[in-house]
């Protein structure tokens, strides 16, 4: 793809789908949420229940023991750093987004177990050098949902970084959306104006096939591939699915004010264009899986 992706467009709250999530309930977890049937009346309260659930399935994949060190890749608001920190590891949160590392040192900076760096996942040995991470140091890193930003050579260029920073025996917990088949640019048939792709800044999803090669090619044995597509994207389908049909019309989105009256900072054209945006997600995402992959560097 010719366009350069630019991360801070996705989460500058300049989009309507941001803008419309945020206002949903995206406010400390930018994660798709994992949604359980018994949990389902949580929905009341908005989506971030459901973000912090996926964040705890991660972190118990990832296991984290008193005093080791783990890297938090792609971090957000730091939240999900600050929960592994509870189990009493060293914990360095890192994001590309200077503004994204800001707001979690603002809530979480003062523990005395964690800190957050501004790096670039593609180009982390150079990044974490400064943090004083060196190769063969990292006990455990975890990189929840964000890959799909890197492209293709990013994601070869992180996992095989990761592969020289962790210790002999230690883990990467990489949970990502992958394209359901073998050829991710079949992306370009449903999201031909690059709606979706702008949205999120991405070029386009790896195949779950694609990431098992890399991971490989990188040297790490596979301990775990677990599919997670129906509690988080499955069911989220479910329950959103009748949401653009009703937002197409003024009364619903009257109504939809009426508990969420934030809902009136989106502006008559602004509803339009979230409808459009919203029916070409659940066509994108209806063609992902969503994978948590437990991968470890083999012990010497
Ligand atoms: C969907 S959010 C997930 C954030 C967090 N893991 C969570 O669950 O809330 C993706 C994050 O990846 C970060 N990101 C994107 N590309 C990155 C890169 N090359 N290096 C580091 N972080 C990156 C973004 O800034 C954003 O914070």
């Amino acid at each position: 793809m010719d366009r350069p992706v630019n991360v801070l467009n996705a989460y500058d709250g300049s989009g309507v789908v941001f803008k419309f999530l945020r206002i949903l309930g995206w406010q400390n977890l930018l994660n798709a949420g994992y949604f359980k049937i018994q949990d389902l009346p949580m929905l009341l309260s908005g989506l971030e229940y459901f973000q912090q659930k996926l964040v705890n399935k991660s972190i118990k994949l990832l296991e984290p023991q008193p005093g080791e060190k783990i890297l938090d890749v792609a971090c957000g608001y730091g939240w999900t750093s600050n929960q592994i920190a509870k189990s009493d590891a060293q914990v360095v949160g890192m994001d590309l987004l200077q503004e994204h590392i800001d707001l979690a040192r603002q809530k979480f900076g003062d523990r005395h177990n964690l800190k957050y760096i501004v790096g670039d996942a593609t180009k982390m040995l150079s990044s974490t050098a400064t943090a004083g991470l060196a190769p063969e140091s990292i006990d455990r890193m975890h990189c929840l949902e964000a890959a799909f930003h890197f492209g293709p050579q990013g994601r070869q260029a992180f996992l095989s970084q990761a592969f020289q920073l962790l210790k002999p025996g230690g883990r990467l917990v990489l949970v990502d959306f992958m394209w359901q088949t073998s050829s991710p640019e079949e992306i370009d048939e449903l999201d031909p104006d690059l709606c979706v792709r702008e949205t999120w800044q991405f070029e386009q999803f790896e195949s779950l096939e694609g990431y098992r090669n890399l991971a490989r090619e990188s040297g790490f044995l596979e301990k775990q591939i677990i599919d997670w597509t129906i509690p988080v994207i499955k069911r989220f389908q479910n329950i959103s699915h009748p949401i653009p049909t009703l937002l197409k019309y003024k009364i619903p989105r009257s109504f939809l004010s009426f508990f969420k009256p934030e809902l009136s900072q989106i502006k008559p054209d602004e509803w339009n264009l979230l409808v459009k945006v919203l029916q070409l997600h659940a066509q994108v995402i209806g063609r992902t899986f969503y994978i948590a992959m437990v991968l470890e560097k083999p012990a010497r």
